[in-house]
């Protein structure tokens, strides 16, 4: 990498984040997951989300093809999911439990809050492609911590006295 980018990265990663996997089925049914921390929220009404791909993943396929995906958030006990599905040729959620979301997107059963979206539009950004997502459905647990990101590393979230 050019020690701008790395540069620019370093300084990107001074922005915590939190950890999610992008769920989705393939036209064969098989589930995949990526992990992202470029989800954000856009619109409140209608409902908008959005997280960014890199073109040269080699999911990237399999995601431009998808209509319904779900973004999973993940707790602070998913780090070792969290670093699976980053891998290289590691996206099949093999031996996750699983459920159905209404529009045919696989859930983690282990995802602290899900958003179950279906693909508004798509913009080029650059090296990526940004999906933004309109949320037909969602939950969340209401209670667990996140997994935290922030400077190359996972972190738990502390919370500050008083
Ligand atoms: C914490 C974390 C956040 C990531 N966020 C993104 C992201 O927002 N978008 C993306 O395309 N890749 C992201 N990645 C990289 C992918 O998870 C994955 O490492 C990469 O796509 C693997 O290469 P492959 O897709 O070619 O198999 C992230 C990785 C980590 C560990």
């Amino acid at each position: 990498m050019n020690p701008i980018s790395r540069a620019f990265r370093d300084a990107l990663g001074h922005f915590a984040t939190g950890v999610a996997v992008v769920t989705a089925r393939n036209p064969d049914g098989e589930a995949l997951g990526l992990t992202i921390n470029s989800f954000a929220s856009v619109s409140l009404d209608p409902p908008l989300v959005l997280w960014s791909l890199d073109k040269a993943s080699d999911r990237f396929q399999a995601f431009m093809k998808v209509k319904h995906y779900a973004v999973n958030i993940l707790s602070g006990e998913a780090r070792a999911l969290s670093q699976r599905l980053s891998r290289k040729g590691e996206s099949a959620l093999k031996g996750e439990a699983l459920r159905e979301g209404v529009h045919g997107a696989p859930i983690l059963e282990s995802a602290i809050a899900h958003f179950e979206c279906q693909i508004e539009a798509r913009h080029d950004g650059g090296d990526h492609i940004i999906f933004v997502g309109r949320v037909l459905d969602f939950g969340h647990a209401g209670h667990g911590h996140p997994l935290v990101y922030f400077r190359g590393r996972y972190r738990e979230l502390t919370e500050l006295e008083g």
